[in-house]
């Protein structure tokens, strides 16, 4: 069973979708972290990210994947390194091609396979194209105001302003949902929750509900589930 947990970027999916994971004893992908990476290696080998050809050559000659320490490139940890400044900024561009988005989706799917299929993934279209038939799926938003303060609270941000954290959250986010595949979208049958004013157990509690009310209806689910 798969929870999809999608939203913009300060939103809070990646704390949510870890806390939600480890009490469900379920294995957690951070699917931002593989486009991550993808930038990464298109930075490191100086490739244009507008080159989706570029791209898929150096694709074809590095391993993306993901462990208990997060992301690796060819073995190499690089879960800090893929959240630098530079990379955020480009991540958008490089996850924006069509045929990038399917390698790495492919990653994605493999890896939950690999899981039995039973893991939280979030990102920002797990519920609408990578796992469209996951039986709970969610999408967190909050005002642009409230992620810009949150961002500003993650030492990668470095020495931004809050203005400055804004103005890029808000750039990120209208690329990421305004480009042809695959945008950032609620599914139609995804819960909606607004983070602005809860807190992070708020938030799991909510989920962890939709989760329960699920296995209500599908009891045959429990054990799938590791509980
Ligand atoms: O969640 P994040 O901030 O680490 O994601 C980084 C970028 O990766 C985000 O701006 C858009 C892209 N992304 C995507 O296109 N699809 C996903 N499922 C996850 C992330």
């Amino acid at each position: 069973m798969v929870i999809a947990i999608d939203g913009p970027g300060g939103v809070g999916k990646s704390t949510v979708a870890r806390r939600v994971a480890a009490d469900l004893g379920l294995a957690y992908l951070d699917t931002g972290s593989t486009y991550r990476a993808a930038t990464l290696i298109v930075l490191r080998e100086g490739i244009d990210p507008s080159d989706q050809d570029g791209i898929l050559t150096a694709l074809d000659t590095h391993r993306i994947d993901y462990g208990e320490s997060g992301v690796t490139i060819d073995g190499e940890r690089v879960a800090d390194q893929v959240r630098t400044e530079r990379v955020t900024a480009n991540t958008s561009a490089v996850s924006a091609h069509p045929l990038v988005r399917d390698r790495i989706v492919a990653i994605q799917r493999r890896w939950v396979d690999s899981r039995n299929g039973r893991a939280v993934v979030e990102g920002r279209d797990i519920g609408t194209v990578v796992f469209p038939d996951a039986p709970v799926k969610v999408f967190l938003t909050a005002r642009p105001e409230v992620r810009a303060s949150r961002r500003a609270r993650d030492a990668e941000t470095g020495t931004a302003t809050v203005d400055e954290i804004l103005a890029a959250l808000e750039a990120r986010d209208s690329a990421d949902a305004s480009r042809s595949t695959s945008p950032m979208r609620p599914a139609d049958d995804a819960e909606i929750i607004d983070t602005s004013d809860i807190d992070i157990e708020g938030v799991v509690g909510a989920v962890l509900g939709l989760v329960a009310a699920f296995e209500a209806s599908e009891p045959e689910e429990i054990e799938g589930l590791g509980r």
